[in-house]
């Protein structure tokens, strides 16, 4: 058994920045953070563009409200974002203090990038490096703490909640989380891993599709986890694809080429050289990226090509250097110059905007169980994200939900009286490959019928491909031996059921869902 005052599952921005805050206000408590890699490996670590957030007399919280508002096409919580927006600059300039670092001009002030939907230079960045930058300055911190223990390659399998107690719970009776059962994978251990709270920060879900923008752990555990133990999901219809990933056949996770590119003056072409975007909407490749990723799915599907191109050969050589080294190397790795030759791009699913239902303190209907992060569903995002909101949101609810849980811990009972995981009548599996390939085929079925074009009959198509997935990974969940790469099929699954039947519900198009049939 592993034990704590508080568990973290997750080591990106909102699970490492509530871990430091919880464990500074609580010096007598513990604190334990499990990730099921290395303890680096997320998507905070890929992120580029950086972190919005108002700074300056030329911009103003009303229009960083303003702005997140419309890309999310006012289906956001406006309470919500009003405290985002308004407790950023204190969110940022406490990572400040620990020590991230953000591009300077050389007036002294910060460097202020713009991307899509933003109607001022809001982007705090680090090169195109911001995420890793937060991340390396979050783990520094994290080293100080005495009372934070890490441990890597541990595995979620399932929360641990009244169910296991033997007690019955539905989404509308009282339910209490007490942990959950964790696999360390280097001895094959299911640990009871218990707490008097526990937070979700598991991230996104891209690895449901096959052209995503994020790494390999993507794959929801969080968001199935929590509706397996009965707690409130919405959304999940809204996945947002990034318009400009860029284009190589075989590569999985596709590269990002930030929007901060086209916020520098970059120009989406189709393959004859035009600019197309302005056909949709007049602010053209500054449009929401919706608005972009639909408009390019759309030139894709007429011209039967397989990719657009992004154009930076007008921009300034040395500037662009300067802003984009990161993205630059990678070009030139495969042989584009991004200065001299078009970059082929494609959209590819990049972020969750559904997700866990939390209040506005991060708690889920699950007494004990908060969500923060890229799993969560606060609000902010309404039906598409704007860009460079998600950082931030993790850096407000992370000081929001540590808050709340200070004030309570004291009077939260540990439960001790957890049953060992039960892998009676499972047996090691024959046949890996059989998770491989329902991997695969999930994508497919992802990626043909539910990406950024919907449609009832399509909707109906992936449902029913779904059915068979699900039982097929069910059997094999209920026979054999656990391991990750189960679990996280299982949990794609029941993501990709989630997009299907809530997209399903939906009948008008919003934001990132958009259905033909509702035109
Ligand atoms: P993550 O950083 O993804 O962390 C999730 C953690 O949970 C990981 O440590 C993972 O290993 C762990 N985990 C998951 N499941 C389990 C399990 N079962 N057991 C144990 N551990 C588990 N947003 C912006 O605001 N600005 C940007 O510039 C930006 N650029 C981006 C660029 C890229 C390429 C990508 C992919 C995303 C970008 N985003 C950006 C989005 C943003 O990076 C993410 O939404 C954000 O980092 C999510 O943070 P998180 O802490 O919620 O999750
Ligand atoms: C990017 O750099 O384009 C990603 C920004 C984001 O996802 O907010």
């Amino acid at each position: 058994m592993i034990q704590s005052d508080f568990l973290v599952i997750g080591s990106g921005i909102a699970g490492l920045t509530y871990a430091i805050k919880v464990a500074a206000q609580n010096p007598d408590k513990t604190v334990n953070i499990i990730t099921k890699n290395k303890i680096d490996e997320c998507n905070t670590k890929y992120a580029q563009g950086g972190i919005a957030v108002v700074l300056n007399q030329h911009d103003s919280f009303q229009s960083h409200v303003d702005d997140t508002l419309l890309a999310g096409d006012n289906l956001n919580d406006k309470s919500v974002v009003k405290i985002v927006v308004e407790e950023a600059p204190a969110r940022i300039n406490e990572i400040i203090e620990w020590g991230a670092s953000f591009d300077k001009s050389q007036n002294g002030e910060y460097d202020l990038g713009k991307e899509g939907g933003h109607s001022a230079n809001r982007i705090l960045h680090h090169k195109d490096i911001t995420g890793y930058e937060v991340e390396r300055a979050l783990l520094q911190k994290i080293a100080t703490a005495p009372n934070i223990h890490v441990y890597e390659h541990h595995y979620a399998i399932d929360l641990i909640t009244d169910h296991h107690l033997g007690l019955s719970v539905n989404r509308f009776s009282e339910n209490h989380c007490y942990g959950a059962y964790v696999l360390d994978n280097k001895t094959k251990i299911i640990h009871r891993t218990l707490a008097k709270v526990t937070l979700l920060a598991t991230g996104g879900i891209g690895q449901v599709y096959i052209h995503t923008t994020n790494p390999n752990v993507a794959t929801g555990d969080g968001i199935a986890m929590a509706y397996r133990a009965k707690a409130k999901i919405s959304d999940m219809e809204f996945v947002q694809f990034h318009p400009t990933a860029l284009y190589e056949p075989d590569a999985s996770p596709n590269f990002l080429i930030s929007e901060a590119v086209r916020g520098f003056g970059a120009y989406i072409r189709n393959v004859k050289g035009e600019r197309f975007v302005f056909k949709t909407d007049e602010r053209g490749e500054l449009a929401s990226r919706d608005i972009v990723s639909q408009a390019i799915d759309k030139e894709l599907k007429v011209s039967g090509e397989r990719f657009v191109y992004l154009d930076c050969t007008h921009l300034d050589a040395v500037d662009f250097y300067k802003h984009f080294p990161n993205i630059y190397d990678k070009c030139k790795s495969i042989g584009i110059d991004p200065t001299h030759d078009f970059i082929p791009v494609i959209p590819a699913a990049h972020y969750m905007c559904g997700g866990i239902n939390v209040d506005k303190k991060g708690r889920t209907n699950i007494t004990n169980l908060l969500a923060i992060g890229e799993c969560s569903r606060t609000g902010l995002h309404g039906a598409n994200r704007l860009a460079s909101n998600s950082l931030l949101e993790g850096l407000v609810y992370a000081h929001r939900a540590a808050e709340e849980v200070s004030k309570s811990i004291n009077s939260i009972e540990m439960q001790l009286n957890i049953p060992s995981w039960n892998a009676k009548g499972t047996l090691a599996p024959k046949e890996l490959v059989l998770i491989t390939h329902s991997r695969k085929e999930l994508k497919i079925i992802m990626s043909d019928y539910m990406a950024i074009v919907r449609s009832n009959v399509r909707i109906q198509r992936a449902l029913r491909r779904l059915e068979i997935h699900y039982k097929e990974t069910e059997d094999l969940y209920n026979s054999t031996v656990i391991s990750p790469q189960l679990c996280e099929l299982r949990n794609l699954i029941t993501i990709a059921y989630l997009i299907v039947s809530q997209a399903s519900r939906r009948h008008e198009n919003k934001g990132a869902h958009f259905n033909v049939d509702f035109v």
